[in-house]
């Protein structure tokens, strides 16, 4: 044999010389969720064992931890009160609301962490619908939904987010959203587009987190049909030219394809997001001792990165970094 593939494979050494692909800190973003607990507290998510809804102080201290560990960017999710929760998402708009008071106290303690701040109502409607929901049939509505939009987005921006990413899926909102930030003063801040964002039911554990599943109905009469691929083609074309500075595509792991699609025909930076579900289907079988965490975590993580993605959201982010940092 003149060709030998594993040649090429022999020792560590090798192997890192051909590697192609390499997850690093800075891919990474973390999602946190954030509630309104007094003090430094840290409440457990059943379903995401391992994460917790951090008070805001907690937050402070976390966001910190992760700093020191090389991580630049979190995005950041609030589990609203109940009893604050109404059909206008109003809480959203609130300047002494939880959203607004964790953006400006992590910007104050931390200028330089990238913060983005998702844009839908869901956390913050009593409804659990990421758009405004007719009372009399049912129907989440677009265009009304759009100014709702547009003041979080702006609202966001004011408490010192660098980055908005609109998760709602509602037709032309990245264009309503960029011309409501510039109206304001805010052509600096980002949008982080959820462009081609599937109606999977991977979220489920993120549900959980924040209470905010749909009291009635599904989310796909705006979310995305998994069975499709053109179509995440046309909404990321759509987003691009509304304004958008990076697209995203959601959930990760069942959607490789996706990425690699988008990363192929688009020339934006691609984010990936390994969601809720991702994490704690790996959680559960390493538990179980069915499966090893740490080399799944990395196989992956890498994946993301070989399917063409150069921002990975991932609830694996902090564990990834003390392991870079640390490796045994
Ligand atoms: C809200 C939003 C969701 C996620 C991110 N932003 C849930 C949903 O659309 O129902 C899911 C994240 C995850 O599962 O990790 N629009």
């Amino acid at each position: 044999m003149l060709v030998r593939c594993r040649r090429n494979r022999w020792s560590e050494g090798i192997r890192a010389l051909v590697r192609e692909n390499r997850v690093t800190v800075d891919d990474l973003v973390m999602p946190l969720f954030v509630n309104n607990a007094p003090g430094v507290s840290r409440e457990p998510i059943a379903s995401l064992p391992g994460l917790f809804r951090l008070s805001i102080e907690a937050l402070l201290l976390e966001c910190k931890e992760l700093m020191d560990l090389g991580i630049k960017a979190v995005a950041l999710f609030p589990a609203i009160d109940a009893a604050l929760k109404d059909p206008r998402a109003s809480d959203s708009k609130n300047p002494d609301g939880l959203t607004f008071r964790a953006i400006s106290a992590l910007k104050k303690a931390f200028p330089s962490l990238i913060v983005v701040a998702d844009v839908a109502m869901d956390p913050y409607s009593s409804d659990g619908h990421d758009g405004l929901v007719d009372a009399a049939t049912g129907i989440v509505l677009n265009d009304d939904s759009l100014p709702i939009l547009c003041e979080m987005a702006v609202c966001h921006a004011r408490a010192g987010a660098d980055i908005v990413a609109p998760s709602d899926m509602m037709d032309g909102r990245i264009g309503a959203i960029r011309h409501a930030l510039d109206n304001e003063g805010f052509q600096h801040v980002g949008i982080l587009s959820y462009a081609a964002k599937y109606a999977s039911s991977f979220y489920g554990p993120f549900r959980d987190a924040l209470d905010s599943a749909p009291k009635k109905g599904d989310k796909k009469t705006y979310q995305m049909d998994p069975a499709n691929s053109q179509e995440a083609l046309r909404e990321v074309a759509l987003d691009i030219a509304e304004g958008a500075d990076i697209v995203m595509v959601k959930p990760g792991l069942a959607f490789l394809d996706i990425i690699r699609l988008v990363s192929e025909n688009f020339n934006v930076p691609v984010a990936a997001y390994n969601v809720s579900g991702e994490y704690a289907m790996l959680r559960a079988a390493s538990e179980r001792g069915w499966l090893n965490y740490k080399n799944c975590v990395i196989e992956t993580l890498t994946g993301f990165k070989r399917a063409g993605a150069s921002i990975i959201f991932t609830y694996h982010a902090k564990e990834f970094a003390q392991w870079l940092k640390s490796p045994e």
